[in-house]
């Protein structure tokens, strides 16, 4: 069929919207009708060429949900019509890290994946009989995509697309660090460096969790407000003395969890040692610049405190993902305020500027009627 899809032509320049073809799903395959697509920093990365395993051409793209529009054979757990979240981070369920509670990434597909191709080492995207690689497995920055029956989130139909499709990514991934990863206990103290989508998500998460302090850090009062709209109880801007401001906030001692979600490596130092000495556990969100290095006194190790890495918020995504968009349709997630700008997919690359420029949270592209 044809599809219009933004096309990232060449790296550092603007997406390139056109028509091009994509082929039916095979098997273990499902064809979804995108009905919204955030737009995310991931996507800019890759576009930019920074990312040293970026490819081109290919359709970027990540944050999507949608409708089932046809299942390809042996698919079996999804059926026309069903409302899905897409997910860069599959669950196949069968292989040795989806067998353990202790991880969610998934080894099924990876290779492939990476390279631009579906599972069977293919592509169904193609201009001209020329083969168009796939990003991250999703390619959401089109009208229809083929993804993998196992990369896709089965979520309830009550829930509007829109704010579905930032449970594709960055949402999901702040709440998974807090629930997940770091398993914020009741009563404790958290910090949250940088108010963007991941770290926004990581105070509704650590409010959810029922910490009695959420402190938000980050350089934006605008961001700041949000924060507090998602449940910090004390906001402040960062800086070089973050880490003296936090101990003495902190009783002298530090949080008992902090949460990085900037990607700067300067700052997760920072959440490193604002954490308490004896128990505080640090978990990185953020996706740090090629090469970079943290840099980590091990004095802070020995006196106790830990530090954990998390990636889609540790969420096994078929399963996860669905039971957050739950919470979400149970009031206790406020999605809308994440929600700053409705862009068509011709206005691809003015969300990539509204982004660049800081402006607002997410800008969500919509396809059209759900
Ligand atoms: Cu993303
Ligand atoms: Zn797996």
């Amino acid at each position: 069929m044809r599809i219009r899809a933004a096309v990232l032509e060449e790296f550092g320049a603007p997406l390139v919207v056109q028509e091009i073809d994509l082929a039916e799903p095979r098997a273990g395959e499902v064809l979804v009708r995108l009905v919204a697509c955030g737009v995310c920093h991931t996507d800019l990365y890759t576009a930019s060429g920074a990312d040293p395993s970026g490819y081109a051409p290919t359709v970027l793209g990540h944050e999507g949900a949608g409708v089932v529009e046809k299942v390809g054979p042996d698919v079996g757990s999804l059926a026309v019509g069903d409302h899905v979240v897409t997910l860069f981070s599959p669950q196949c369920g069968k292989c040795v890290h989806c067998l353990s509670p202790k991880t969610n990434l998934c080894l099924a597909i990876r290779d492939m994946q990476g390279k631009g191709y579906l599972p069977d080492g293919t592509a169904r995207l193609s201009r001209d009989g020329e083969p168009i690689r796939h990003f991250m497995g999703t390619s959401t920055f089109a009208e229809y995509t083929v993804m993998p029956e196992i990369a896709l989130a089965k979520v309830s139909p009550e829930a509007p697309l829109e704010g579905a499709a930032l449970f594709a990514c960055g949402l999901s991934t702040g709440l998974g660090a807090a629930m997940n990863t770091a398993k914020v206990e009741t009563g404790s103290t958290c910090v949250v460096f940088g108010a963007g989508m991941v770290g926004l998500g990581a105070v509704a998460g650590c409010r959810l969790q029922g910490a009695e302090r959420i402190i938000c850090v980050d350089m934006s009062e605008g961001r700041l407000e949000l924060a507090r709209g998602q449940g910090a109880t004390e906001t402040m801007t960062g800086g070089d003395d973050a880490v003296e401001r936090i101990v003495e906030m902190t009783g002298g001692f530090g949080a008992d969890y902090t949460f990085e979600a900037t990607g700067n490596v300067k700052v997760m130092r920072q959440a490193v040692e604002s954490a308490r000495m004896g128990w505080g556990l640090c978990t990185v969100c953020g996706v740090a610049g090629r090469g970079e290095t943290l840099d980590v006194i091990p004095r802070f190790l020995i006196t106790g405190r830990r530090i954990a890495g998390s990636s889609f918020g540790g969420v096994k995504g078929r399963d996860g993902v669905p039971r957050l968009v739950d919470m979400w349709l149970d009031g206790k997630i406020d999605v809308d305020p994440f929600i700053s700008h409705h862009i068509t997919l011709d206005e691809v690359n003015h969300g990539f500027e509204l982004m660049e420029a800081q402006d607002g949270i997410r800008s969500v592209i919509g396809f059209g009627a759900a």
